[in-house]
């Protein structure tokens, strides 16, 4: 399997009976730089990234851009993906099944990009990465040698005091990087 070959596997994928698969409009699947040594890995698609089948284009995805920016990164040298690849249904949280059946595609995402550093984005994300972690504890810092979780920029879009520590976070993301 090569990365071409899954995200293929992805877009075509249907028929296994799961909600979000089922009644998404497209499924969603990684993206960005096959060398990268950063992959951030958010929770699901939302409505605009089922309209347009890439992960992170809505307002969230603009937020982790300008996070991206601080940190010192391009968002063409990163990899971004979701751990569920098709959008809940009104943006409900994903159940753990639907995780699970997703859960095949992130591991080969994390097996054929081999990033340095993976960035769990937000507490559903973090659960699989580091199951006793609890994302006010840990973000911003460096766990396990390669996990870095930040908090979901969704989370910080409508509240000052967590997008600044988002940024502080971002700027921390960069200086482990270098
Ligand atoms: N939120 C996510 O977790 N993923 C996206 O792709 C967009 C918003």
């Amino acid at each position: 399997m090569d990365l071409a070959a899954l995200h293929d596997e992805i877009v075509a994928h249907s028929g296994c009976g799961f909600e979000p698969c089922e009644k998404a409009t497209r499924m969603v699947p990684g993206e960005g730089s096959p060398d990268a040594a950063v992959m951030f890995v958010g929770e699901a698609p939302g409505a605009n990234e089922d309209r347009l089948g890439r992960p992170f284009v809505g307002r969230a995805g603009m937020l982790l851009e300008e996070l991206l920016e601080a940190a010192g990164m391009r968002r063409e040298d990163v990899w971004i993906t979701n751990v569920v690849k098709a959008r809940p249904p009104k943006n409900r949280d994903p159940r753990a099944t639907e995780v699970a059946h997703c859960m095949p595609w992130l591991e080969t995402e994390v097996e054929l990009i081999s990033p340095r550093v993976i960035v769990p984005l937000g507490r559903h994300a973090l659960k699989h990465f580091a199951p006793a972690a609890k994302i006010a504890e840990v973000h911003g810092t460096l766990l396990h040698e390669r996990l870095f979780p930040l908090y979901h920029p969704a989370a910080a879009m409508y509240n000052q005091s967590l997008r600044a520590t988002l940024f502080d976070d971002a700027r921390a993301l960069g200086s482990v990087l270098r």
